[in-house]
């Protein structure tokens, strides 16, 4: 059987990389697998967050989910502090999983800076809480974007490593699927930055509650060169900031970037970004407004959050109860 795990954190607003390089793929992919979509808080608390905050803000990754298309009535939508499985795997991982392993993690590395000493234990465990998420549900296929492609292939390893200590096959070796045109959307300011929710500059992302004035804004002081469009892919390698705009433009429309090119070449970027702002704002305006109707409601979000962790719950405890026979720990 195959079945889909993916999950975001509920830290600040969800933007355009989230959405092209992971929540787009999942709305498509829901009709193919039994698909379990996660709002990861307790990942969220591996650097410091404000309660109020990161209440509000699972509920507003909730809505954006459902916004963009996934259906609550078809997939398990929770969150993940709700189905206490999780964090019990994450501790039986943790003891089949070397810290040469962990060592080797660039995410880590990059979050927590030059004072290392100083990061949580959280932070370095993250990974594993990861790997944790995804084998409680034993599942095959998790669509995420490029930046987390080395914590995949650790839950692989920590996947076959349990495995093979057990000698069985007991965990499928979870398939990472990273998929479309935009696997890793960067900063409007700097093409060699991902766009990402900690920048400290908002024109640095497209969040999906921008507005239509303010994605104009952003897309017309988005960083380009004066060159105007080329006509070949291969002619974007050495301009980061052109390519991630025709890479935006190619997934916000489905086609491809030789395709963009076919249709704007020659173009200065002034006009092109004319074009990607109408598009831009015609695909992420409904996604926002309905966000902001689901919000209106809270009760109801909780309400598709609790019915998701029942039917997790369900899952994933009957999965750790296999765990703990076949590691030998005593259960009721
Ligand atoms: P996060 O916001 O770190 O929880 O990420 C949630 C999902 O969005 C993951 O699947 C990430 O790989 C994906 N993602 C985050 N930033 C980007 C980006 N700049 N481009 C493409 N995918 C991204
Ligand atoms: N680490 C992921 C991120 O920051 C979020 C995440 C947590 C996740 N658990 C997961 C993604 C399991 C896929 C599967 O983007």
């Amino acid at each position: 059987m195959n079945r889909i795990f993916s999950g975001m954190q509920p830290t600040r607003q969800l933007h355009l990389g989230n959405y092209l390089g992971a929540l787009r793929n999942w709305v498509a992919l829901q009709d193919q697998f039994e698909s379990i979509f996660c709002i990861v808080d307790l990942h969220a608390l591996t650097l410091p967050q404000d309660p109020a905050v990161l209440l509000s803000n699972t509920r507003e990754v909730t809505a954006a989910y459902i916004a963009a298309g996934i259906d609550p009535d078809r997939c398990i939508i929770f969150n993940q502090a709700a189905v206490a499985a999780h964090s019990e795997l994450a501790w039986i991982l943790s003891c089949h999983t070397p810290m040469g392993w962990l060592n080797r993690m660039t995410q880590f590395k990059e979050k927590a800076g030059k004072h290392r000493e100083n990061a949580a234990l959280g932070l370095y465990a993250y990974p594993v809480l990861m790997a944790a998420d995804i084998l409680v549900y034993k599942a095959t296929h998790v669509p995420v974007g490029e930046d987390q492609k080395q914590h995949l292939e650790l839950a692989r390893d920590i996947a076959g490593a349990f495995n093979r200590h057990y000698g069985n096959d007991f965990f499928p070796l979870p398939e990472p699927q990273i998929l479309g045109e935009a696997t890793r959307v960067m900063s409007l300011r700097d093409g060699s930055k991902k766009m990402s929710k900690s920048d400290e500059s908002d024109y640095s992302r497209i969040n999906l509650t921008d507005d239509a004035d303010t994605i104009a804004l952003k897309v017309r002081k988005a960083k380009t060169d004066p060159e105007p469009l080329p006509e070949a892919v291969e002619e974007l390698e050495k301009r980061p900031e052109a390519d991630n705009l025709v890479t935006i433009y190619s997934a916000l429309a489905g086609t491809s970037r030789q395709d963009t090119l076919g249709q704007f070449a020659g173009q200065q970027f002034s006009a092109f970004k004319g074009n990607l702002v109408d598009l831009a704002v015609a695909k992420l305006a409904p996604i926002s407004t309905e966000m902001n109707r689901l919000m209106s409601d809270v009760g109801e979000i909780d309400r598709i959050l609790r019915h998701g962790a029942d039917k997790a719950s369900a899952i994933a405890s009957a999965n750790l109860s296999d765990i703990k026979d076949i590691i030998g720990l005593l259960r009721p």
